[in-house]
């Protein structure tokens, strides 16, 4: 058993300080330190630096480990310009990203207090990193393909990089699933995926609602996305209409990655199917998808989620500096309940809809916690001073082991 006592502890609901935590894999008690040092007389008491502060490890529930090569390669301002580049330059970034730049990403998403993250797997090429990360780790595989001629290929593909990841055995790693998006996945490969998702109760993702011309495309069969269909995929009209792709979801709660151009229907739906979104604003910016209507979805009882997306659409993968992005992008939102707001939703909230038992300072949870050095005694404004401030995080644990502690 170990006891720390820090001198404040954000759980992330509460703020408190007085109370020490005793652990091993898991949280076992919280309390005064002394009545903790009586009940475990033989504890290990942790270090701490001065104004230390304990927080959940942070949960990153949406990257793409295999583009972690990108730095300047890929056209950014609009969704086409960057899905042609990535098509061109697919295979020298794919290849170009050895196990060694994989585990460089996992391990720089650590050094940012990531301590949890769903990895969504085109090819299966990050599965060994993953599988062998510090982390806990949800291996989401991608299934994609519009054309229903290549269908039963690309489902044989898929199920053998399922099958692949299942063969994992390693406690914190998770198999899911990844439907790519509803104008690039046939719906009855969708249904095949759904059904294996329902059968083993595994977790499932899906992009939805990314750009204006996936908006346009499922809707009329129009906009940008008409000649990259009609000239690499030889389609005139979508595969699913948006309300068609989210009535395959309904019965299976699924997070939404991005849905920025969605109606009152549409959230309604999410909300009714208990669908989580996940908000990447950086990834969202740099190819010109504007900025989700997190009040639309807050007004819609639509729960959700911050992430960072892959270095594709990023320059790094670090919470901190997504949430904070994201205060300043949503600059009509209440400052201070935002921040709380990102907080919950990179720690308790994510660990909920990833399915993991984390992302919370509380009894019984899993000993995944931030101990970060902040300047100065804390005042009720701790969430927002923690994204704008980027405190030094001095020791991060998971399942209680420490992980890493500041060189
Ligand atoms: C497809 O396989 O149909 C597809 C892949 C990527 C983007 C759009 C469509
Ligand atoms: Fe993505």
């Amino acid at each position: 058993m170990k006891i720390i006592n820090p001198d404040t502890i954000l759980s992330p609901v509460h703020q408190s300080s007085g109370s020490a935590i005793a652990f091993d894999k898991t949280i076992h008690a919280i309390g005064p330190l002394q009545e903790l040092l009586d009940t475990y007389p033989d504890a290990e008491l942790i270090d701490l630096p001065r104004n230390s502060l304990l927080m959940p490890g942070l949960i990153n529930p949406h990257v793409h480990l295999e583009f972690s090569a990108n730095r300047t390669e890929l056209t950014y301002g609009g969704f086409l310009p960057w899905l042609y580049s990535v098509i061109e330059q697919r295979d020298d970034l794919v290849n170009g990203c050895s196990i060694d730049c994989i585990n460089s990403a996992v391990k720089d998403m650590l050094k940012c207090g990531i301590t949890a993250f769903g990895a969504v797997s085109s090819y299966g090429l990050d599965l060994e990193a993953a599988a062998t990360a510090p982390q806990k780790v949800v291996f989401f595989n991608e299934l994609i393909g519009s054309q229903a001629q290549m269908a039963d290929a690309l489902f044989g593909d898929f199920i053998s990089r399922l099958n692949a990841s299942e063969a994992v055995d390693r406690e914190g790693f998770h198999s899911g699933i990844a439907i790519h998006s509803p104008y690039s996945v046939h719906p009855i490969l969708i249904k095949k995926a759904l059904q294996i998702a329902k059968d083993k109760n595994l977790v499932t993702t899906a992009h939805f609602m990314e750009s204006l011309a996936e908006r346009e495309w499922l809707d009329k069969n129009e906009g940008d996305f008409k000649p990259f269909f009609n000239d690499f995929l030889k389609q005139n009209s979508a595969v699913n209409s948006a309300e068609e792709f989210l009535e395959l979801f309904r019965g299976h709660s699924t997070l939404m990655t991005h849905v920025i151009h969605t109606n009152d229907k549409e959230l309604e739906i999410l909300h009714r199917d208990g669908h989580t979104v996940i908000h990447c604003p950086v990834s969202n910016r740099l190819l010109g998808n504007g900025a989700i209507d997190l009040d639309a979805l807050e007004k819609h009882s639509v729960k959700w989620l911050c992430g960072t997306d892959g270095l594709s659409s990023n320059y790094k993968l670090d919470l901190f500096e997504e949430m904070k992005i994201a205060l300043f992008m949503h600059s009509e939102t209440a400052l201070a309940p935002l921040a709380s707001r990102l907080l919950e939703s990179v720690t308790i909230n994510a660990a909920n809809a990833l399915g993991l038992n984390c992302g919370e300072i509380a009894v019984g949870k899993d000993a995944d916690m931030l101990l970060l050095e902040l300047d100065s005694e804390p005042n009720e404004q701790l969430p927002l001073h923690l994204l704008l401030q980027h405190y030094p995080i001095k020791k991060i644990f998971i399942d209680g082991k420490v992980v890493k502690t500041e060189e």
